[in-house]
């Protein structure tokens, strides 16, 4: 597919699937490196990362690794928001841990600020983050990054996870919106 409709909306074919599990491999290789002998926890965060995270975890050889997931909901249409959500459904003991957050893309870099801070705020030890994309132009607050696959202009995206209203999220490529 070089083209997809998704409701009122035109995408083109931007990321092919090969490039981007050719990032997540290097990735893959640096986490390696850097966590290898820590009981890391990893967690992912619903739903736009759930296909980046299947395909880092195969990729990641480390051997007392965890993984949970959380979710929170800050996104609608094709503009942030700008409202933070609660994190639900971790159910973990955070404290003390090396915690990897793993998240679709980086955007204004509001909700991973956030996510970040109520993970220190459970006593988190360490706290890094692993995204699959970044759009720098976009982003509008002061973070470190750990682990960056791809970075990408300030355009709309669906695909390997991420949706336009709900859908998209199942496509293996990502696709750039089409400006009219
Ligand atoms: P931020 O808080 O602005 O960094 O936005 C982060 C969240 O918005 C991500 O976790 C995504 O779920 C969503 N998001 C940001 N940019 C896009 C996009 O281009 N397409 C789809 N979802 C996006
Ligand atoms: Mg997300």
């Amino acid at each position: 597919m070089k083209r997809v409709k998704l409701w009122d909306k035109e995408f083109e074919i931007s990321l092919p699937n090969a490039d981007i599990q050719t990032a997540i491999k290097q990735m893959a290789v640096k986490m390696k490196k850097d966590l290898e002998g820590k009981e890391v926890l990893f967690i992912c965060v619903l739903n736009g990362a759930f296909m980046f995270a299947s395909e880092l975890m195969k990729e990641v050889e480390l051997n007392d690794a965890e993984i949970s997931f959380l979710k929170l909901a800050s996104y609608s249409g094709i503009n942030t928001t700008g409202e933070i959500k609660e994190l639900i459904g971790l159910n973990e003991v955070i404290t003390g841990r090396t915690v990897v957050i793993i998240e679709d893309i980086v955007d204004t870099g509001h909700t991973i600020k956030e996510v970040i801070k109520q993970l220190i705020g459970k006593g988190a030890k360490e706290v890094k983050v692993a995204t699959l994309l970044f759009k720098p132009d976009a982003l509008k607050v002061d973070i470190k990054l750990d682990y960056v696959g791809l970075e990408i202009p300030n355009d709309f995206i669906v695909g390997f996870g991420l949706d336009y209203d709900r859908r998209g999220r199942n496509f293996k490529d990502i696709y750039t919106l089409v400006k009219e």
